[in-house]
């Protein structure tokens, strides 16, 4: 058994996770770039206390990956752990109980930007390799941790690195702790993730803001320009109308679907708990898992342009930008996508509007098989720890570096210890902290059990 630091030591591994959550790592904003670097040192620094004699950063353009191996174990097998130390932006900052980089217990649960996507969870592999050392030292497997620092913004680092040297995927299986339960008490495993085709598209119809005295009624507007080519993307029924777009997606597999029918969801619950809102949108001739698991989606994020400041002021602005995105399911590519965004926007688009659409991050969609034998000692895990196997789901979020963590062949175990309350990328975002006690000894089971086989 692990030593049990996650029953004993939770004082200590609070205040650790505190001080890692309070570094403000937004790998998307420039500003934040030395805070990124200071939370891969944090990472560092905690593996060279876990006696890894091998820890250095994977530097290329933008923030570094943390690389640590473990004392080697001679006729052990080896696993690879995944997760990312990067956060998103935290606005609006004003709707956060308690500030989103002082992380703050209450009722049971962290909440701090990263608390559960993915601080929390690298804490938890990091936690958990702490607990199965023996004498403080020894690890019983070849352990390797691929600790990154883009994962929400679409870096290059980690991608060129894994591809230059293929060595480091070569294991027995890879871990990526970025997920969560399907419903509390449900532990998951997945088996596909959606790819994303994230772009802006610019948009300018005069050389000036004008007047909207002098000029309205005869002078272009940017925004509502933007407005209507929008708006032809996607029909008011959910259908995305891009050409071609829903051409190559592959249909989940009869078993897929049928298992997925069987997964308790209480359609009430779900809109009024997790969506929030009056009612749900999108394709209703398909199930809510297929909407969100094997279908693409269209989405508009933010529209910046004209004046929003107090008062009024009349202008009719001459540019616009909208920050939109494909995500996108197994069969799809996201180059594919991009073209077809691009000619579908040129098609709508007025012949006075100067339009460009941008790619500014890309992830393929991942299939993963997920019968290995590695699959069923995470299941014997989770069933030891939290009494119930895992659940074999999708999941309608990316993580562009999968495709690269699977080249080697080793099985892909997708799982994690977030629950479907954490809202991940939005303010006060949580990590329940039995999650995180939990997660630490499945974590450190699966490790003994691996080194078993
Ligand atoms: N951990 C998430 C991905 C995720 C979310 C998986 C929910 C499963 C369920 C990851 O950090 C993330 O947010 N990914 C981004 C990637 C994108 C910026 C390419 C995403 O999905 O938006
Ligand atoms: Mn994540
Ligand atoms: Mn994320």
């Amino acid at each position: 058994m692990p030593n049990d630091i996650a029953t004993r030591d939770q004082d200590r591994l609070l205040g650790e996770l505190k001080e890692f959550l309070r570094i403000p790592s937004i790998s998307t904003l420039p500003a934040h770039a030395a805070d990124c670097r200071r939370a891969a040192q944090w990472v560092m620094d905690h593996l060279r206390r876990l006696g890894c004699p091998v820890v250095e950063l994977l530097e290329g353009q933008g923030h570094p990956t943390i690389w640590a191996e473990g004392p080697k174990v001679p006729g052990a097998p080896t696993i690879l752990l995944y997760g990312h130390y990067d956060v998103q932006p935290a606005e609006p900052l004003e709707e956060w109980v308690t500030g989103a980089f002082e992380p703050t217990v209450r009722n049971g649960n962290l909440y701090a930007r990263g608390a559960v996507d993915d601080k929390g969870q690298v804490f938890a592999l990091l936690k958990a390799y702490e607990s199965v050392l023996d004498g403080g030292k020894r690890p019983p497997l070849n352990v390797r941790f691929i600790i990154e620092g883009e994962e929400e913004c679409g870096g290059r680092v980690i991608f060129d690195r894994l591809k230059a040297e293929p060595w480091r995927t070569e294991v027995d299986a890879v871990v990526v702790a970025d997920m969560g339960y399907y419903a509390p008490g449900v532990p998951a495993v997945y088996t596909a993730l959606r790819g994303l085709a994230y772009a802006e598209i610019q948009v300018r119809t005069a050389e000036s803001d004008l007047h909207s005295g002098e000029y309205g009624g005869v002078a272009p507007n940017a925004i509502e320009t933007t407005a209507r080519i929008l708006t032809a993307l996607k029909d008011a029924n959910g259908r995305i109308k891009i050409p071609g777009l829903y051409e190559s997606v592959k249909p989940p597999s009869k078993a897929e679907l049928a298992g997925w029918k069987k997964l308790p969801l209480d359609r009430r619950r779900y809109l009024k708990q997790q969506v929030t809102a009056k009612a749900l949108t999108g394709l209703q001739k398909y199930s809510i898992h297929e909407r969100l698991w094997a279908l693409p989606t269209f989405e508009i994020h933010g529209i910046r342009g004209g004046f929003v400041g107090e008062g009024a002021k009349t202008v009719i602005p001459c540019q616009a930008v909208a920050k939109v995105s494909l995500r996108l399911v197994p069969g799809q590519s996201s180059a594919k996508a991009y073209r077809q965004l691009a000619q579908a926007v040129k098609r709508v688009a007025p012949k006075w509007a100067d339009v460009q659409v941008v790619p500014l991050h890309a992830g393929e969609p991942v299939q993963v098989k997920v019968d290995a034998p590695a699959f069923r000692v995470l299941d014997r895990a989770f069933q030891e720890v939290v009494g119930r196997p895992t659940v074999a789901v999708r999941a309608g979020g990316s993580i562009p570096v999968v495709t690269a963590l699977a080249q080697g062949g080793a099985p892909v175990l997708l799982t994690g210890i977030g629950l479907p309350d954490d809202r991940l990328h939005a303010p006060n975002e949580k990590v329940t902290l039995s999650q995180v006690w939990d997660g630490i000894q499945v974590f450190g089971r699966f490790f003994e059990m691996m080194a078993e086989k």
